[in-house]
């Protein structure tokens, strides 16, 4: 098959890879010059896990492929896949869809023969719709389907969920799309991949049914730790406990400073604003979205609280992890945009390490002082904070922090170590939702 993706971000750089890989010939296009010039030479323009090479190897047998124009791509392609960004919208949280509709124009013009255009980026319900009504008039003549196909790839292990998903899911209003689109996942089917097709508005809804489940499932461990440091009670427990009942799962039940990243805030809010103009609210969800952001911000003044203060006039901060997860530079909505600005409200002074969100984070925190390592950054502090639970701070040499600090103190917001164990090593440790 012939694929053109529009839009080389996480989720059109992954798939466009991973359909090459699976045996099509995939063009990935993008309005980015410096990037399509960067994926050229390339080099990636995020940081993935094992997506150089996978990207390396795909270009080097002839599969794939990156332009700035993608008119030709477009035209003898069998699918077009829109990946660009739907960011929220500034003022009321909608998406903002201008650069779907633009990317949709651009198709329209473009197509020739029965092209199957496919919405990859999370898009608000009834998208699918307008898209087929923009090409529509602009070429009264043309040939298409438009499909809902969402992605549930997370960042820093996106190639292993493109390519072993729990489920694909498809949503048709028109057959013909049909064949097409068990053919590009056709190499998953020897995994037993089920691939669910449903109604174009269903399949929207379902991405975001999806972020929203697990966003709630987060902010309620969340909520359920603070209850376990009022009771005295054990919340890795308490989520091993649940999570062993197969009704329940035992994932995404990490306590933690509240889930951040380019997904979760973004489409929780959407989708609460869709469900307010559809006349349907959801509760649960505004709330969750309410608990989350004030978990954020809430996060600094546990920091004094383990000095034993209420502010933190005078003291030194090392902050450990900026990025909103490990294994990614991806900044977005990350904890730390919260917290760091939260520590040094309170009078702190923030020396902080990220294994590979720093230059982005020097673009967006103001007042942090970047270290070259965990060590430098962790160098005179009253406190270390670990926001991040990159594997590099799950393994320190702890004797050699606990010199470099001033006093030994941790606060670790992803319970990295155990509360016994760093008690032995003379910490004054605290964590999330276990009695220290
Ligand atoms: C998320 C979903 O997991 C993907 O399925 C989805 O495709 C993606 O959004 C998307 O819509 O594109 P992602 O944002 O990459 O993926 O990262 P997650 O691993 O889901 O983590 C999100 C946030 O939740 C992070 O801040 C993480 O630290 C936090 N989290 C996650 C917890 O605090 N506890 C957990 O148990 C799990």
């Amino acid at each position: 098959m012939r694929v053109a993706m529009i839009g080389t971000g996480y989720v059109g750089l992954v798939s466009g890879a991973c359909f090459a890989d699976f045996g099509h010939v995939v063009t990935c296009v993008d309005k980015d010059a410096a990037k399509i010039d960067q994926l050229n030479a390339g080099r990636m323009p995020i940081y993935e896990p094992g997506l150089e090479d996978l990207v390396a190897a795909n270009v080097r047998d002839g599969r794939l492929s990156f332009a700035l124009d993608g008119a030709d791509a477009i035209r003898k392609a069998d699918a077009v896949f829109i990946a660009v960004g739907t960011p929220s919208r500034r003022g009321d949280g909608h998406a903002d869809l201008s650069y779907v509709y633009a990317a949709a124009e651009e198709i329209a013009d473009l197509i020739e023969g029965f092209t199957v255009i496919v919405t990859k980026s999370t898009v608000p319900v009834g998208t699918g719709d307008e898209i087929e009504r923009i090409i529509r008039a602009r070429r009264p003549d043309a040939d298409f389907a438009v499909v809902s196909n969402p992605e549930f790839l997370r960042e820093g292990a996106a190639i292993g969920d493109f390519k072993r998903p729990d489920r694909v899911v498809v949503g048709l209003e028109d057959e013909r799309a049909r064949p097409v689109m068990a053919e590009l996942y056709r190499p998953l089917n020897l995994n037993e991949t089920p691939i669910l097709f449903t109604g174009r508005r269903t399949s929207e809804l379902t991405k975001y049914a999806a972020n929203a489940f697990l966003a709630l499932k987060i902010t309620f461990i969340n909520e359920m730790a603070d209850l376990c440091e009022s009771l005295g009670a054990d919340v890795q427990q308490v989520a091993r406990g649940i999570g062993l009942d197969n009704r329940i799962g035992g994932k995404f039940l990490h306590a933690g400073p509240g889930y951040g990243g380019s997904c979760f805030p973004k489409d929780t809010l959407a989708l609460v604003r869709t469900a307010t103009d559809a006349g349907s609210p959801l509760r649960l969800i505004e709330t969750t979205v309410e608990v989350n952001d004030a978990r954020k911000k809430a996060m600094a003044d546990r920091v004094a609280a383990a000095l034993g203060a209420t502010d933190l006039k005078g003291k030194t901060v090392g902050l450990l992890g900026l990025t909103f997860k490990p294994n990614t530079d991806d900044m977005r909505d990350a904890p730390s945009l919260d917290v760091a600005p939260a520590l040094i409200a309170m009078g702190a002074t923030v020396q902080a390490f990220d294994p590979e969100g720093m230059h982005e984070a020097a673009k967006l925190l103001d007042g942090v002082v970047f270290r070259d390592g965990p060590y430098e950054a962790v160098e005179g502090a009253d406190v270390v904070v670990i926001l991040t639970e990159w594997d590099q701070f799950r393994a320190l040499d702890l004797d050699r922090v606990k010199l470099l600090l001033k006093q030994p103190v941790m606060v670790d917001l992803r319970n990295v170590y155990r509360p016994d164990d760093m008690k032995a090593r003379g910490f004054r440790y605290s964590s999330i939702g276990r009695p220290e």
